[in-house]
């Protein structure tokens, strides 16, 4: 008998999970961790490998096509790699990709590209060496770098992320922009969310979509609008000769909900069925309680009869109001 496919109460299939294998990270941008880091998940509390696995199984069954990776840092948790290849085994999973900030990386993405990982989404919010510490504040610019050449060198298809911060990295966004010429890259600009674990944010996003659009544009007056593959969350151009793309993602400003096919886990096995909502319920408390497969899929089905349309909804919804004090870390992004 097949299982029941995951659709929303909004009629939208679910093909996508975004899993979050731990919330801890090397790095602490200060747009999604405070300085001094965040009350880390015990490790007893994160699903294990196990579980995630028999969880990829059962909502593969599910029409489950395509698994991003997410962290935290997805790399600085041990035996990443082995759990990668078993992923990409299982059956109907088509896509296992990952977001990674690329400073453990670097020396790796052959082993990457050999476990089946698709494609690799790099964090790099600046090119200069300074800001990246300032914004990070770390010192891997030069490990990152490397892992950016060797997935270029490696043909891995592969897309920059730059979250867009005022008095912070707009000097970047040209430049970034300038590296399409050379090179076959998707380079994303990303509003900032409040997700950065105080709670704080500016009362109005001065840098979104719109203003990331036009910046961009006085300086590529040929910019052209490119056709977005279907669920995007990037808005896609192209200037004109130039090697790779430019994407832009509303992700404040939440353009795209209404074609949203993902779900997301969190390190501790918490369903969310939007990044903006505080999760619906814990499946690994589930599965620790010895739930079936059947119970497991009837509680994914009956979480998704119950969304929210879209981020705002979600976002009004939220049992711990507002405003939102999660760092991106626990959430994955
Ligand atoms: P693909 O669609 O698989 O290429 O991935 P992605 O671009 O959605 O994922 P990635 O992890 O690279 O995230 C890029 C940015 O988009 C991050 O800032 C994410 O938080 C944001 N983002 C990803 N998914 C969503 C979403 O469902 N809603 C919103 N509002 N933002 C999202
Ligand atoms: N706003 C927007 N994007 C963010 N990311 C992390 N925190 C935020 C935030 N507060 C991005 C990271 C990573 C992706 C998963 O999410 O840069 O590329
Ligand atoms: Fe989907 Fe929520 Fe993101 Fe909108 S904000 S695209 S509904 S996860």
């Amino acid at each position: 008998m097949n299982a029941p496919r995951l659709y929303d109460n909004h009629g939208r299939l679910i093909n996508y999970v975004r899993l979050a294998v731990t919330d801890r990270c090397n790095l602490r941008c200060f747009y999604c961790m405070p300085e001094e880091g965040i009350q880390y998940v015990a490790r007893e509390d994160l699903l294990t490998y196990e579980e995630m696995l028999r969880l990829m199984h059962l909502l593969a069954g599910m029409g489950i096509e395509k698994v991003r990776i997410t962290g935290g840092e997805p790399f600085v948790r041990k035996d990443m790699l082995p759990f990668l290849r078993d992923l990409c085994r299982v059956p109907g999973i088509r896509k296992v990709n990952v977001t990674t900030n690329g400073t453990l990386t670097a020396g790796r993405v052959a082993e990457l590209q050999a476990a089946g990982i698709h494609s690799v989404n790099l964090s790099l919010d600046t090119l200069d060496p300074e800001r990246f510490r300032r914004i990070t504040r770390r010192d891997q610019f030069d490990a990152v770098l490397r892992t950016f050449r060797e997935l270029l060198d490696h043909g891995m298809p592969t897309k920059l992320n730059a979250v867009v911060m005022a008095g912070k990295n707009i000097a970047d966004i040209l430049p970034m922009v300038e590296l399409t010429r050379e090179h076959p890259v998707g380079v994303r600009f990303i509003e900032e969310m409040p997700f950065n674990g105080e709670g704080s944010h500016y009362p109005v996003l001065e840098w979104n979509h719109r203003k990331i659009r036009a910046y961009i544009q006085e300086a590529y007056p040929g910019l052209e609008k490119l056709p977005d593959p279907p669920h995007s969350t990037s808005a896609n151009y192209r200037v004109p000769g130039y090697r790779g793309t430019v994407g832009i993602i509303a992700a404040y400003s939440r353009t795209f909900c209404g074609s949203c096919n993902r779900i997301r886990l969190t390190p501790q096995g918490l369903l969310k069925t939007c990044l903006y909502d505080d999760g619906v319920f814990n499946v690994r408390d589930l599965m620790r309680h010895g739930a079936s497969d059947e119970q497991l899929r009837d509680a994914f089905l009956s979480a998704l009869g119950n969304r929210a349309k879209d981020g705002w909804e979600a976002e009004q919804n939220r049992t711990f109001g507002l405003p939102v004090t999660e760092s991106m870390s626990t959430i994955g992004g």
